[in-house]
């Protein structure tokens, strides 16, 4: 499979498991909608693969929205604006990020989020207690060059124009779009080990009863979902197992090292949990086979655990 163009540099995205989430959705969806979209690899692979026909995003940070909306519909107004900053930094390279971070913190401006991005340390976003970014210069690199950031671009906006949406609100509010015969909800919420609250590496945290609520009433309508949350690093889990009246299938993929633990030279091997809700187990073709294929992506000691009654 070729390159996925990923423009939006976002730690914590989905690009290393969104192949193996990708094969097990059902290849007809009507409209995949991502009320946690973040930089939207999942969605931008599944445009790739044709598996769906229109896009929803949405997440709660808005200025992120707005870029991603820039992306799809405004390719080379977005790529001029990265370019232009891009070539202005050079030679004051960490004055200019401070600079920049001082302007968008006051303005908010989606150019101005994509240059700090690709110039943070890790791509990782982090937020201070007045929701202002915060986050240091990575000052061994300029940041992605302009016309390789170009060309990502316009294979995004090339791929999802014409057929996405995009909002900025409370991911509860997505339900209001779906149509649970035809629709599929991917999520990917901020998790319970880095939230519980305020989460300073998002804008947002997510409490879990208010994720377990909204899991309710998609099971109320039926809704075909699938659900990255928690996993374990090494030896190391993260968050509680989701309460089994949910009616869930739970599998435990391997995401290979993390970013994090290969900058510290460890070895500890990523694990993802994905949650599948039961309408979405029915609608997929041999689903049991698939499944157990996810699971042995790349291992053969997966946990495969269902907890479908
Ligand atoms: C793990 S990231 C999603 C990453 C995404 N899957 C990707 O591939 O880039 C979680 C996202 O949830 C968003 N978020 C946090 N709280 C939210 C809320 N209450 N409603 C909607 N989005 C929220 C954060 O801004 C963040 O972008």
């Amino acid at each position: 499979m070729k390159r996925m163009p990923q423009p939006i540099p976002y730690q914590g995205s989905k690009r290393n498991i969104a192949a193996q989430i990708l094969s097990i959705l059902p290849s007809d969806i009507d409209t995949l909608i991502e009320p946690f979209a973040g930089s939207a690899t999942v969605s931008i692979r599944a445009a790739y693969a044709g598996a769906a026909q229109f896009f929803h995003f949405n997440d709660l940070n808005s200025p992120l929205m707005d870029l991603l909306n820039l992306i799809v519909n405004e390719p080379d107004r977005i790529a001029t604006d990265y370019e232009r900053l891009w070539h202005q930094q050079l030679g004051r390279e960490r004055d200019f990020y401070d600079e920049v971070r001082v302007r968008f913190n006051a303005a908010s401006r989606p150019d101005l989020l994509l240059y700090l991005l690709a110039r943070c340390v890790k791509a990782s976003v982090r937020y201070n207690t007045e929701g202002e970014f915060n986050q240091s210069p990575d000052n061994r690199r300029k940041g992605r060059r302009p016309q390789s950031m170009r060309e990502d671009i316009f294979a995004v906006s090339r791929l999802l124009k014409g057929r996405t949406r995009i909002t900025s609100c409370d991911f509860t509010s997505t339900i209001g779009i779906l149509n649970p015969s035809t629709d599929l909800l991917y999520m990917d919420p901020p998790y319970q080990g880095t939230s519980g609250g305020r989460d300073s590496r998002y804008c947002s945290g997510v409490d879990l009863a208010a994720l377990i609520g909204f899991l309710k009433e998609l099971n109320a309508r039926d809704a075909m979902f699938v659900l990255s949350y928690d996993g374990r690093k090494g030896s190391k889990a993260y968050g509680r197992m989701l309460p089994v009246e949910l009616n869930l299938v739970h599998v435990i993929i391997e995401a290979g090292r993390s970013t994090q633990s290969t900058l510290l030279g460890r070895r500890d091997v990523t694990f993802e949990s994905l949650y599948l809700s039961a309408p979405l187990i029915e609608r997929i073709d041999s689903a049991s086979e698939k499944i157990e294929k996810l699971a042995r992506w790349k291992s053969s000691s997966m946990q495969l655990e269902l907890t479908l009654e």
